[in-house]
């Protein structure tokens, strides 16, 4: 008997490939965001808790003030592919919610506590209060967020089990067991995040609120978290790819459509590796201050690009495991309504070009010392 609920017999609004497009670069900005929240955090939480230098209570003050703006954007960035994904796979997607849907519905909550917890802990690191358990629960609860957002983003994909599940609850109180593909895709998430908050250090240290004395701390102490972890994250990516089916494997090496996510897949393993690269020399040489403000622009691209290859190769994975499952998402009714689609990519590039003004609005403002404030 077919799993997926009957099609929505409304018709796309826009073509398929462009609903996929803004998906991709808006989910690869989400997780880019996700990343910076749940490394930094960590980060943060370390460095206040073994102080071992002015420098290691400075750095955790500027990334804690930096997480709640990080916050915000890791909430904006997610909700544009919530809906993309909802468009498209929402017959799969749709009943993975519903089959964890209290643990699906509690995400708000968390989320709610996570965004206060981490004003908490920014308000009692300026106060110079023990801070470290606050942004450790906030972590934590974080990480429970990703969790259940791998949960589901996997359970989606798997329609052999949904009746089973439904008839053992039909409120939603259980979580799915026994998919391959949850815990390293989870893992990879975490170690991605110590990863990009290495990089994010190395960015710090070539920017000119830190003193020489913090940029000399902030670089090393960066560039070692980001090649230790990024060879950690590559592990755990690597753990994601080969527990894929079968089919999916040689759907990426070989389906015309697909050869491109498989592609993807390989840029990612390269430019990862050149992150670490480029991290370790950050981390174990002395680089002058023209080279460090060029490796810290360097991990800001590389990070964006390792995001936007592993979220094709993502989207790969997920249309031809369901593909294998009778999901085809090209197969549907497109009615374009271009004035539609040109009113909202407009809106599109100007909400862009406003946040662009804005960086720049920030970029231009007399600058503060990081250790005065
Ligand atoms: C602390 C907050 C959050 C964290 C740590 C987080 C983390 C993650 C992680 C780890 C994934 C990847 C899951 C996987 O594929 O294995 C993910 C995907 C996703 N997140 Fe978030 N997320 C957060 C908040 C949100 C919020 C508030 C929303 C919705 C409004 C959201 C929407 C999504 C969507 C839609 C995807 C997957 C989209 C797709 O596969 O097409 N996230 N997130």
């Amino acid at each position: 008997m077919q799993s997926f609920p009957a099609v929505d017999p409304i018709p796309l609004p826009a073509p398929i490939w462009l609903l996929k497009l803004l998906h991709i670069v808006t989910l690869a900005l989400h997780f880019v965001a996700v990343e910076m929240l749940l490394g930094g955090l960590l980060l943060a939480v370390l460095l206040s808790l073994f102080r071992h230098s002015p420098a290691s209570l400075v750095t955790a003050r500027a990334l804690a003030r930096r997480l709640t703006v990080v916050m915000t954007f890791v909430i904006n960035l997610a909700v544009p592919p919530l809906l993309f994904a909802q468009v498209l796979y929402g017959r799969a997607l749709y009943t993975s919610s519903v089959l964890i849907g209290i643990y699906w519905i509690s995400i708000i909550g968390l989320l709610t506590l996570t965004y206060w917890l981490l004003y908490r802990f920014t308000a009692r690191l300026e106060a110079g209060k023990s801070a470290w358990w606050v942004g450790l629960s906030a972590w934590l609860l974080a990480g429970g967020i990703a969790r259940l957002l791998s949960t589901n983003m996997t359970l989606m994909l798997r329609p052999e089990v949904w009746r089973q599940m439904y008839s053992a609850s039909a409120m939603g109180a259980y979580l799915p067991t026994g998919d391959p593909t949850l815990t390293p895709r989870w893992l990879m998430m975490l170690a991605g995040g110590l990863f990009i908050g290495g990089l994010w250090l190395v960015y710090l240290a070539g920017r000119s609120t830190f003193t020489a004395e913090e940029k000399r701390f902030l670089a090393p102490l960066g560039g070692k978290v980001a090649a230790v972890f990024g060879i950690v994250y590559l592990a755990a990516g690597l753990w994601a790819a080969g527990v894929q089916p079968e089919i999916v494997k040689t759907g990426l090496r070989t389906d015309a459509l697909y050869k491109f996510a498989g592609f993807a897949g390989y840029s990612w393993l390269v430019l990862v590796a050149l992150a670490v690269l480029v991290a370790a020399v950050a981390g174990f040489a002395k680089l002058s201050a023209g080279a460090l403000g060029l490796f810290s622009w360097a991990g800001v691209l590389l990070a964006v690009l390792i995001e936007i290859t592993l979220v094709v190769y993502r989207d790969g994975v997920r249309d031809l495991t369901l593909l294998a499952k009778g999901y085809n998402v090209w197969d549907r009714a497109v009615e374009t309504n271009w004035w539609v689609v040109g009113l909202f990519l407009a809106l599109f590039v100007g909400g862009v070009g406003v946040i662009g003004w804005l960086v720049s609005v920030v970029a231009r403002a007399r600058k503060v010392m990081e250790d005065a404030a």
